[in-house]
C-alpha cells in the first residue's frame, strides 16, 4: 500500500520560541493579491463650468459608439480643457476599466510630453510593475493595447502637440473611447483615423456673461457685464482671469478694470494672475506663437497690422510682400494653428486680443511702416478702381493722382450692375461712417506717399457692381495724436473675377470696414 501524500508539514526541532519547519510539503508564497484601483485620472472640474450644451452633446457621440476618437480643437485658452475634463466626469462611470489622463504639454514652457513616457503611466496605472515595462517604444504599444484589449477604458489626452504624439497612446480596441484636445486642428486624425473633429469658438455673449455673473455673483452688475465680456473678446480664459482679479479685489470695480483692458501698455497686466502662468493670457498666446517656424511668426506679426479683424488674402498678401500661393499657405498654416481662423472662402479673422498681441508683435520689427504702406496702397488702388467702375465719369474729375504701386496682387472687378436689394443693405453700403472712425487711428509720417498728398484721397462712392455692393472712400487728411497727418482707408467690394471669386458671386477681398 503506498504512502497518502502528506499535507501537513512535519514539526522538526523545537527550540524555545521557535519552530523550525521539518519537511515542507506544500507552500505558495505571493504577496497581497492585486488590488490597484481602477485609474480614475482626471482633475477636477473647473468651478463655475458654463454653457457648451452643443459640444457637450457632439462628445456624447462617442458613448453610442458610432466614433471612438474626438479631436476637440481651437484657439489658447478657448475652453477645450475645461469642457472635456467636464464630459469625461460626467460620463467615465460608462467606462467601468477606467480614465486615463496625461497633459500632453504640446504647448506650454517646457518640451512635450514623449509618448513612451506617457505610455510607461498609462501601463502603471493599469496596474503593470514598472519592471515589466518594457524598454523599446513599441514593445510598450503592444502591451497596452493588449492590456486594454476586451476592456472600456476612457482616454483622456489633453494639450497635444501633433498627431505623431497622440497615435501610439490611442488604443485599438472599440470599446475604448478617446478624447483629444489640441491648439493644432489635428486633420491627420479626422482623415485617416476617423475622429470627430469638434471645434471650440468663443463663447457665445450669455455664456460668457453667466461666467462672469457665477464668479463675481451680486457684484456683477449688468451693464458693466457685457463690457467686461466685450473687452476680453469673450475669450474664457480672459474672462476667468478679469473676473477672478475682480473677485479677489474687493477695491477694484468693473468698470475700472475694463478702463485698465482699454489701455493699450495696460492689457496684459490686467488679464494676468501674478502667481499663476496659466492665468496670464498673454503668456499663453506667447506659448502658441513661439511654436511656429519664423515665416508664420512674422505672417502673424504683420496681421497685426491690419485695422479690423478681419483680411482677405490679397490684402494679406500686400502685407507681407509676397505672391498670393505663399500667402494663402501661411495663412492656412496659422488657421491650423487657430491664430487665426478662416471667416470665409480666402478670408480669415482673429479675435480682439490675439489681434491685439499681433499688433504689440508686429511694431517690434524695424520694417513695419513698409508693409502698412504696403497695404494701405493696395486698398487705395482697388478703392480706386472700384469706384473708377461705379462713377466712370466723375472718376476723370478725381483722378489726377497716380498711386505709387500698382496695387499686387491684384483684384479684376467683374462690371457694372443693378443693384440687389440684399446689396442695398449691405454692411458695405453703410460703410462710410465706420471708415471714417477707423480712419482716425491710421497715421502716416508725411512726405511718405511721394507726389501722392493723402489729401488727394477724397474719392467716396457707393453702388453696386453685379448686384455687389461698392463702396469706394477715403478722407481727407486729419491730425493724429502724432501730429502726423492721418488718412482714411477704402473700402472696395464687389464680385469680381480674380481665381479665388470668380463665378461665386462672393464680394471682393478688399473690403476694409
Ligand atoms: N465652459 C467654461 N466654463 C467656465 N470656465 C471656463 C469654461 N471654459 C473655459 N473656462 C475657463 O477658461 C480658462 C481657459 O480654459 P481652458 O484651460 O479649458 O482652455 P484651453 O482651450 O484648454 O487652453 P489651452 O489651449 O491653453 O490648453 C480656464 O481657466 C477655465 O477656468
Ligand atoms: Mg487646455
Amino acid at each position: 500500500m503506498s504512502e497518502a501524500p502528506r499535507t501537513a508539514n512535519d514539526i522538526g526541532q523545537n527550540h524555545g520560541n521557535t519552530v523550525q519547519a521539518g519537511t515542507v510539503g506544500h507552500i505558495s508564497i505571493g504577496g497581497a493579491p492585486d488590488t490597484l484601483p481602477v485609474p480614475r485620472q482626471l482633475p477636477r472640474v473647473v468651478p463655475a463650468f458654463t454653457g457648451r450644451t452643443e459640444h457637450l452633446a457632439a462628445l456624447d457621440e462617442l458613448l453610442v459608439g458610432r466614433r471612438t476618437i474626438a479631436a476637440v480643437v481651437g484657439a489658447a485658452g478657448i475652453g477645450k480643457t475645461a469642457l472635456v475634463v467636464r464630459w469625461a466626469h460626467r460620463v467615465q462611470d460608462r467606462f467601468p476599466d477606467g480614465t486615463l489622463h496625461v497633459d500632453l504639454r504640446g504647448y506650454g514652457p517646457g518640451e512635450p510630453a514623449s509618448p513612451s513616457d506617457v505610455l510607461a503611466g498609462f501601463l502603471g496605472a493599469l496596474g503593470i510593475y514598472p519592471e515589466r515595462v518594457p524598454l523599446q517604444f513599441d514593445d510598450r504599444v503592444a502591451m497596452y493595447r493588449s492590456e486594454v484589449a476586451g476592456k472600456r477604458v476612457l482616454v483622456v489626452l489633453d494639450n497635444a502637440k501633433d498627431v505623431a504624439q497622440v497615435r501610439p497612446l490611442v488604443p485599438g480596441e472599440p470599446g475604448c473611447a478617446v478624447v483629444v484636445t489640441s491648439r493644432a486642428d489635428l486633420k491627420g486624425l479626422v482623415v485617416n483615423d476617423g475622429a470627430q473633429r469638434i471645434q471650440l469658438q468663443l463663447f457665445h455673449e450669455h455664456e460668457a456673461v453667466d461666467l462672469v455673473v457665477a464668479v463675481l455673483g451680486r457684484r456683477a452688475q449688468p451693464g458693466a457685464v457685457a463690457e467686461l465680456v466685450r473687452a476680453c473678446a469673450r475669450l474664457p480664459l480672459a474672462i476667468r482671469v478679469a473676473a477672478g482679479r475682480i473677485a479677489t479685489h474687493h477695491d477694484l470695480t468693473i468698470t475700472e478694470l475694463v478702463q485698465e483692458l482699454a489701455v493699450e501698455h495696460r492689457r496684459w497686466d490686467a488679464l494676468s494672475i501674478r502667481s499663476d502662468e496659466n492665468g496670464a493670457v498673454r503668456t499663453v498666446f506667447d506659448w502658441s506663437y513661439r511654436k511656429l517656424p519664423a515665416d508664420q511668426q512674422l505672417m502673424f506679426r504683420r496681421l497685426g497690422l491690419h485695422p479690423t479683424p478681419e483680411i482677405s488674402a490679397h490684402a494679406a498678401a500686400a502685407l507681407f510682400g509676397a505672391d498670393l500661393p505663399q500667402v494663402r499657405a501661411l495663412l492656412e498654416d496659422l488657421a491650423d494653428q487657430h491664430m487665426i481662423e478662416i471667416a470665409d472662402r480666402d478670408r480669415y479673422t482673429c479675435h480682439d486680443l490675439l489681434r491685439a498681441y499681433a499688433a504689440d508683435l508686429a511694431q517690434e520689427d524695424d520694417d513695419w511702416e513698409q508693409a502698412h504702406r504696403r497695404m494701405i496702397e493696395w486698398y487705395a488702388h482697388h478703392a480706386r478702381n472700384a469706384y473708377r467702375m461705379v462713377h466712370p465719369i466723375r472718376m476723370v474729375l478725381h483722378d489726377r493722382f497716380s498711386l505709387v504701386n500698382d496695387g499686387q496682387p491684384k483684384l479684376v472687378f467683374a462690371g457694372r450692375s443693378k443693384p440687389s436689394r440684399g446689396a442695398r443693405s449691405s454692411p458695405a453700403t453703410r460703410s462710410p461712417p465706420c471708415v471714417r472712425r477707423r480712419a482716425t487711428a491710421i497715421t502716416w509720417p508725411p512726405c511718405s506717399w511721394g507726389t501722392s498728398p493723402p489729401a488727394c484721397w477724397s474719392w467716396s462712392a457707393t453702388g453696386t457692381v453685379r448686384g455687389r455692393c461698392v463702396c469706394a472712400a477715403s478722407l481727407p487728411p486729419v491730425r493724429s495724436v502724432t501730429g502726423w497727418p492721418s488718412v482714411g482707408c477704402c473700402t472696395a467690394s464687389a464680385s469680381c473675377t480674380d481665381g479665388s471669386n470668380a463665378g461665386t458671386g462672393r464680394p471682393a477681398s478688399s473690403t476694409w470696414r
